[in-house]
């Protein structure tokens, strides 16, 4: 997984808990890279998963949450660090419906190394967009907070709801579904 990935989640765990729970974690975890991360660089992404264990027993908070957490404060990041990406956007329900062929296609030039997710789309109107994640990497919580990211970058509101489909060749699969919440008019 890349570097920034790493440097990011330690950012927001020094930010929230502080800069002894980065230290502690990172200690605890006892990792080949000893915790020292370069964005550009590549890691076992099976270190995120250590430092987020680590985190949950410091902090008391369930791991999947913590990821939904980092996923909901690394969208904006990426909005700070890869401004050319939001240019032409208009709305979030574009944004996404764009990660497999344009988002994650401009990452994949960046850093030919990187290993993402799949996403397809299944249904794409103005009310709802359906879309499927599947990875080797179990991070499908990482992909649900960096869809509410999206949507509150772009000002707007959807109910997200979240099915688990079958593993297919040893990948987690998961459907994502948002719906617009529609205003009731007199
Ligand atoms: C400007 C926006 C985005 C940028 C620059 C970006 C970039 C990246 C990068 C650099 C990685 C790491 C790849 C690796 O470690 O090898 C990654 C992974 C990932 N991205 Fe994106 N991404 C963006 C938007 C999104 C959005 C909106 C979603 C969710 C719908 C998403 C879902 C994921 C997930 C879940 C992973 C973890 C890897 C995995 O699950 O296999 N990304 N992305």
């Amino acid at each position: 997984m890349k570097g920034i990935v790493f440097t990011e989640f330690l950012e927001m765990v020094s930010g929230r808990f502080g800069e002894d729970a980065v230290d502690d974690i990172i200690e605890e975890c006892e990792l080949a890279t000893g915790g020292a991360y370069t964005s550009v660089g590549t890691y076992d992404h099976r270190e995120l998963v250590s430092l987020v264990q680590a985190l949950s027993s410091r902090t008391g908070l369930p791991a999947p949450a913590l990821v939904r957490a980092f996923g909901v404060y690394l969208f904006p990041r990426f909005a700070t660090l890869y401004p050319r990406f939001f240019e032409s956007t208009t709305g979030a329900f574009e944004f996404l419906s764009g990660i497999e062929q344009v988002i994650h296609a401009e990452v994949r030039k960046l850093y030919p190394d990187a290993e993402l997710p799949r996403f397809e789309i299944e249904r794409h109107i103005s009310s709802e967009l359906q879309m499927v994640y599947t990875s080797k990497h179990r991070f499908a919580e990482l992909a649900e907070g960096l869809i509410e990211g999206c949507l509150s970058h772009f000002g707007e509101t959807a109910n997200i709801t979240r099915e688990n489909l079958p593993d297919s060749d040893g990948a987690t699969r998961v459907r994502f579904s948002l719906r617009r919440h529609v205003t009731a008019t007199a």
